[in-house]
């Protein structure tokens, strides 16, 4: 039974989200946070994630509701959102509202809120507290795992068979707000305190593989090997953010481990991005960003993935911190509109990641809504940008999957910084531009390539050209044999037109135009640009 139950997996470089014994891609789409909390709130959204070409629904279970006096656990709403996603053939992630959600702790049940003696507060240097659960308190961990152990107990018997659920988000975007650190007594005296052995003897076997920011403020203190978190570490905010992400880390593992217990889907944090000039309390103190990652990583063994919730426009460099040291990427949070549809491509293309879920998906398409999280009036959810994305790469799912971790897939975005991109893939060079024929030039381009078989490419996206080099043999020029457009379906090529002329820029160029998104199959042969000869 326990290989059935939905689990990650290696296959090459990449990893891989296994349910029901296949590989499966992540199409998925994040509910506005209150969505989910009425079932009949959410029957008018079930059908529109269909037409959105979504495969996976993220929306919270939050503690409250769960377990809304003490011991006392509710999982009506739990079974009804189940049934709603079986009905309409989705999958689930569920995501944990618990302790805390976007470093508030507003989620907690009311017999949480009102006991501050039982469950204590984070501080701040006033001696005020927040309205936040102490990170340190043992009466919070334990409350909050017994929670989250019965949300995953129940799942073990309701979603064995179906596996509805296929992995699980454990609390939201943590970190202490308005502070670096927590000041209440608790905290300083631990601040003050031994850096636990484990996060140093992590810091020892992992010098070669930690993140710059970790490696520079401990080798910069002397690589101390004990000492409080300021003598190991120095003084400043910083330091203060890796105490918060060791006591955070610590927490959200016991949390974890609790529900793993129970039922053991993969399971992840996210993190609320930083800006570059901002110091740790104006976001999320201690989350797990890229700065504080090696913590998360010595600290918590029953997190899986480690993800960004990706708001920021330098999308590609958040993809690439996250993915340090072959890390595998997951994007539970991203822009819904027309650029986060055309980022999917990059995050599953070229970090193999397991897939994508834009935020607040329920409003897509949604006209008078969709207006205020950006992006055109449109008629439905099924002619947004998204859904255009997403139909298309569901039909490209099966190849992907098959391409993942080989080295054979490359995904790229272009605009009029980037306007081109070079990718090695297949024994080939491409150079892959914005598009452009006689006066017409594209602004945005995006797309994948995978290199199918020798001298085979197939390709999807939107406003792009490509040109080859042979890597071997660097006399030897590139031609196009033939490209023709077509669909997959249930993973079988369809030739539609055969695109020469124009189409192809007289055989020089492969192209995709920017009108729309195309799926495309290329051959090509290899030419001596001396004697003729064709190999
Ligand atoms: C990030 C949070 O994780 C979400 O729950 C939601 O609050 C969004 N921010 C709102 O933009």
């Amino acid at each position: 039974m326990a290989d059935r139950i939905p689990h990650l997996r290696k296959q090459g470089s990449a990893t891989q989200l296994v349910v029901d014994g296949q590989p499966f891609l992540i199409l998925g789409g994040e509910l506005h946070n209150s969505s989910a909390s009425s079932l009949e709130y959410m029957e008018p959204i079930w059908g529109r994630m269909v037409d959105l070409h979504i495969n996976t629904v993220l929306l919270p279970i939050s503690w409250e509701l769960l377990e809304p006096d003490e011991g006392s656990f509710d999982f009506t709403l739990v079974d009804g959102l189940l049934d709603g996603a079986r009905r309409h053939g989705l999958r689930l992630i569920l995501l944990w509202f618990g302790s805390w959600k976007n470093g508030m702790s507003s989620y907690v049940p009311a017999w949480v809120k009102r006991d501050t003696a039982r469950f204590p507060r984070i501080a701040l240097s006033d001696g005020s507290t927040l309205e936040v659960l102490s990170t340190l308190a043992a009466a919070n961990v334990e409350a909050d795992a017994r929670a989250f152990a019965a949300l995953m107990r129940h799942l073990a018997v309701v979603d064995a068979d179906q596996h509805t659920v296929i992995m699980a988000q454990v609390e939201n975007e943590v970190g202490v707000l308005g502070d670096s650190r927590d000041r209440s007594e608790t905290a300083n005296q631990a601040f003050q305190g031994p850096v636990p052995d484990r996060l140093l003897d992590y810091l020892e076997a992992n010098l070669a593989r930690l993140g710059p920011e970790v490696r520079e403020r401990w080798t910069a203190a002397g690589a101390r090997t004990a000492g409080s978190w300021e003598e190991v570490f120095g003084p400043g905010v910083e330091t203060d953010a890796l105490f918060m992400a060791w006591t955070y880390a610590s927490y959200v593992d016991k949390v974890a481990a609790a529900g793993k217990v129970e039922y053991a889907l993969p399971m992840f944090v996210n993190a609320w991005l930083s800006f570059d000039t901002q110091a740790p309390g104006s976001f999320p103190s201690g989350g797990p960003l890229p700065q504080v990652i090696d913590i998360w990583c010595a600290a918590a063994d029953h997190l899986d993935l480690l993800t960004p919730d990706i708001y920021q426009a330098n999308f590609e460099e958040w993809c690439r911190r996250y993915t340090r040291n072959g890390s595998p990427l997951f994007i539970p949070e991203m822009r819904p509109g027309a650029d986060g549809a055309r980022n999917v491509w990059y995050a599953i293309g070229q970090h193999d990641a397991l897939g994508t879920s834009p935020f607040a998906v329920d409003s897509l398409g949604v006209p008078g809504v969709q207006e205020l999280i950006g992006g055109d009036p449109l008629t439905g959810p099924g002619d947004t940008p998204l859904a255009r994305s997403y139909a298309v790469l569901d039909q490209l799912a099966p190849l992907i999957l098959e391409h993942q971790g080989t080295g054979a897939m490359a995904a790229f975005l272009l605009d009029k910084t980037t306007p081109r991109v070079v990718r090695q893939i297949g024994g080939y060079e491409l150079t892959i531009a914005l598009d452009e024929v006689f006066h017409f030039k594209a602004e945005l381009g995006y797309g994948l390539i995978i290199a199918v078989g020798p001298d085979t490419f197939v390709g999807a996206g939107s406003g792009f050209r490509v040109a080859f080099r042979a890597l071997d043999v660097r006399a030897q020029k590139v031609g196009l044999i033939a490209v023709d457009e077509g669909v997959y379906r249930e993973g079988q090529w369809v030739a539609g037109r055969r695109l020469n002329g124009d189409e192809d820029d007289q055989g020089r160029m492969w192209r995709f135009s920017p009108y729309g998104i195309s799926i495309e199959r290329c051959s090509v042969y290899r030419y001596s640009s001396i004697s003729g000869t064709v190999h």
